[in-house]
């Protein structure tokens, strides 16, 4: 059984059609990401999932059952973090916590969980007096707290700093070593490429492309070659650049010249995602 199968999955808020028909497919252990520009789906694809949507087409099963339908024993087996998460501000980060494990038959033991989201130094003090991206490992801790097989984080790491950043992707490592499986979102591509077995692209409420990041990036269709030549800059974009390189050098080197500043340059996740997502910009990002 896969962890989530979703087929032709629509969702229309009025006449914005949020999501027009995605179908994918998530193993277990796998960490899946989203990714896509601002309104392009995400969310409301990821909070149909966790049951907490409801859409208007297609069919979803997470861990076999249909989220719709799922209540409380789907919602024992998941662990969330929303986009956007509202917590009692007069509590503390133990107290939250505990109110969180009492919703659950077997709770991982909370002063574990703040360790592994980094808050030791913090379990005592209330919600209202954390920082952003103190907030945010909070919010991470909720999401362990059940001990999860499955887990949604929609955004996880933004606010974080660097440090706070990497300690949370090392996090992601360690639950998907424990065989937890990960659908996540997230507007940051090296993080997609440093967490992700695969990630879907999505436009517009589809999927514009989907496969391994190494598999997005081999799919660029080309790479560029540069040099000056006559004191001018030739680029030459090609999907063949051994060859175009023989050729360029080989008739370079027979001439005696020297190709000056001469490069080959391979896109990023970063570019190749921009090209997928361009002609969409209705949202400031
Ligand atoms: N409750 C709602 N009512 C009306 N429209 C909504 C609602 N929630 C989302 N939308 C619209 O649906 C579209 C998709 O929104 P969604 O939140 O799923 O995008 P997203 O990919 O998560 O974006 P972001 O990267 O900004 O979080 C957007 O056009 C948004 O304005
Ligand atoms: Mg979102």
């Amino acid at each position: 059984m896969s962890a989530l199968e979703v087929r032709d999955l629509r969702k229309a808020y009025g006449a914005v059609e949020a999501v027009a028909g995605i179908s994918f497919t998530v193993e277990q252990g796998e960490v899946f990401g989203l990714l896509g520009p601002n309104g392009a789906g995400k969310t409301t694809t990821v909070e149909i999932l966790e049951g907490y949507r409801s859409r208007d087409g297609g069919e979803v099963t997470v861990l076999g059952v249909d989220p719709a339908h799922g209540g409380s024993a789907l919602r024992e087996r998941i662990g969330v973090v929303l986009q956007t998460s509202e917590l009692p501000a007069a509590l503390t980060v133990r107290e939250v916590h505990r109110m969180f494990a009492g919703y659950y038959e077997r709770p991982r033991d909370i002063d574990e969980v703040i360790g592994l989201v980094g808050l030791e130094e913090k379990a005592g003090a209330r919600v209202k007096t954390l920082s952003g991206g103190q907030k945010r490992r909070l919010d991470l801790g909720i999401a362990l707290v059940g001990d999860p097989e499955l887990i949604f984080l929609d955004e996880p790491t933004t606010g974080f700093d660097p440090a706070a950043r990497r300690g949370a992707w090392e996090l992601v490592r360690s639950l998907r070593a424990l065989g937890k499986t990960i659908l996540l979102t997230t507007h940051y591509l090296d993080e997609a490429q440093q967490l992700a077995d695969r990630v879907a692209v999505i436009r517009e409420g589809l999927i514009v492309n989907i496969g391994s990041p190494a598999d997005l990036i081999g799919v660029a269709p080309t790479v560029e070659i540069r040099y000056r030549e006559a004191g001018r800059d030739v680029v030459i974009e090609t999907d063949e650049p051994t060859r175009v390189l023989a050729g360029l050098t080989g008739a370079a080197v027979a001439a005696g010249r020297e190709l000056e500043s001469l490069e080959v340059v391979r896109p990023s996740l970063e570019d190749v995602y921009l090209d997928l997502i361009d002609g969409e910009s209705d949202e400031a990002p």
